[in-house]
């Protein structure tokens, strides 16, 4: 998969260098390219933003630098994968729509990403428009709150679907049965020493019986999703769920 960042701090990308998906960048699982857009800036303060048109509190930033630095990552891009790839723009925004595991798995069957970090208060919406005239555009948002730019955004985005590529992790069934794959949270986990400051494992856990850990491990699922995030429960369809599930 090829990826590129388009901020105004490249180095805040520096950690997509270090551990599971750094390893996934050196061998070239991951084609990852991060790029300045003060380098699209045409004046002598390289100036990025702007005041928003009918007032409003903070900065914008201006169409021109993204528009040359997104030309310039297409252009690149499709030196690489072909002039008829077109990338798939992920525009990192607190306005956009909700960054979930369904959303990662199926951005980890696309070819290219380009991800758009925005600061201040955001990008001038017609750079959306235009990029849409060419390829797709998607606003996502990593969760409800605000951060500061869009950089830590696109650091979890990435690091999210690029977990999810063949053979960059080691053990794929981890994938399956983590938090969020089937809906729920993971049941709790443990491992040596069996007992830890008079804590002991849960017996069942030891036992041998593959069966009752399976149905350990789904009640405590459902009971940990219930108490922690009972929204999760309430949007599941209901032939999630057995006849066992609705004993608990
Ligand atoms: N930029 C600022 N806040 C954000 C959020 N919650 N998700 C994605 N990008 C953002």
């Amino acid at each position: 998969m090829r990826v590129d960042v388009v901020t105004v701090f490249p180095d805040y990308l520096a950690p997509l260098r270090l551990s599971l998906i750094g390893r996934a960048v050196e061998r070239g699982t991951i084609d990852l390219a991060v790029h300045d857009l003060r380098t699209h800036t045409t004046d002598v303060h390289r100036t990025v933003d702007d005041s928003p048109f009918g007032g409003g509190a903070g900065m914008l930033m201006t169409p021109p630098p993204w528009g040359a630095a997104l030309d310039a990552v297409r252009a690149q891009g499709q030196q690489s994968l072909g002039a008829d790839a077109e990338p798939h723009l992920l525009v990192m925004s607190p306005a956009g729509h909700r960054f979930d595991q369904a959303t990662a798995a199926r951005l980890a069957a696309e070819p290219w990403l380009v991800l758009a970090c925005g600061r201040y208060e955001g990008i001038d919406e017609r750079v959306l428009d235009d990029a849409a005239r060419r390829h797709r555009v998607t606003p996502l948002s990593i969760g409800d709150y605000v951060l500061a730019g869009g950089e830590a955004a696109a650091l979890v985005v990435v690091e999210a679907v690029g977990r999810l590529l063949p053979g960059v992790l080691g053990n794929a069934a981890s994938v399956v049965e983590e938090s969020h794959s089937d809906g729920l949270l993971e049941a709790p986990s443990y491992t040596r020493p069996a007992t830890w400051r008079d804590l002991d494992v849960p017996a069942v856990l030891t036992g041998g019986d593959h069966g009752k850990v399976a149905r350990w491990r789904r009640d405590e699922s459902l009971r940990r999703t219930a108490e922690r995030r009972p929204d999760l429960l309430a949007g599941a369809p209901a032939d999630r769920f057995d006849r066992r599930d609705l004993e608990l």
